[in-house]
């Protein structure tokens, strides 16, 4: 069995004050969480979570990271300044990096080395646009998104990474995937990694992404190839946080 994990992904979210309180929230309902926690902070609060979660059970990291280690490249954050305020995970490749920022397969995958490469877990987010499944060509996307870091990294480096199937169209909409269809690609990942190992396709966290709230958590979270969440809008008030974090 594999453990579940809700993720927050706090975007461009969020003030000093605001942090202090969610964060109290979350930390007053841990308890009752049936999941492993973790929140994805906007860069420049890492020092501000680091300093309220450590010592406690939530994990936390970045939205983002650089694929390079230091030097001339202005506004970027590296993988040993985000070890230096104990992150544990880094998203990379999220949809909004990809569409809005202009990342690429090949920069989801440097990012996705350089996280390894400090000891961060990456949370590698995947996901077909709303006209590639209209297309019918979601598990070709997916796939293509996947090997981009297999190629680098090779498929071993998938058992020190979480990996986020987030349909683009599911995000910040209210359309969550139904949990059939969620189900259906997360059970084509973990088939394409057993393909080349078994042993890293069981072990894999397979998290869902795309309007989960504590409504749908628990079917969605039920399906067995679906090991927790990675929450957007659902991730800023702890009460709804927390209703995620009791399902699974
Ligand atoms: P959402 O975002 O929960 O607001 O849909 C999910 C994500 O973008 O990771």
């Amino acid at each position: 069995m594999r453990q579940t994990l809700v993720a927050g992904n706090w975007k461009l979210n969020g003030s000093k004050e605001s942090i202090k309180e969610l964060l109290a929230g979350i930390l007053d309902g841990m308890s009752e969480a049936k999941t492993d926690v973790a929140v994805c902070a906007p860069y420049i609060y890492l020092p501000l979570v680091d300093e309220l979660l450590s010592g406690s059970k939530i994990g936390y990291g970045s939205e983002s990271i650089s694929e390079h280690d230091s030097g001339a490249f202005t506004g970027e954050i590296s993988g040993s300044m985000l070890k230096d305020f104990n992150c544990q995970y880094a998203i990379v490749g999220h949809s909004e990096r990809r569409s809005l920022f202009g990342e690429k397969d090949a920069d989801t995958a440097n990012k996705f080395a350089a996280a390894r490469k400090y000891g961060l877990t990456p949370i590698l987010c995947v996901g077909e646009l709303l006209e590639e499944r209209e297309a019918g060509i979601t598990e070709e996307v997916v796939s293509r998104q996947l090997d981009a870091v297999i190629a680098l990294e090779g498929i071993a480096a998938l058992s020190d990474a979480v990996i986020a199937y987030e349909p683009v169209w599911a995000i910040g909409t209210g359309k969550t995937a139904s949990p059939e269809q969620a189900q259906e690609v997360h059970a084509f990942i973990r088939a394409k990694i057993a393909k080349r190992d078994t042993a890293v396709a069981e072990k894999v966290q397979i998290l869902y992404g795309g309007s989960v709230n504590g409504g749908n958590a628990d079917e969605l979270f039920a399906m067995e190839d679906i090991d927790g969440g990675l929450i957007g809008g659902a991730s800023l008030k702890a009460e709804d946080f927390l209703a995620i974090c009791k399902a699974g």
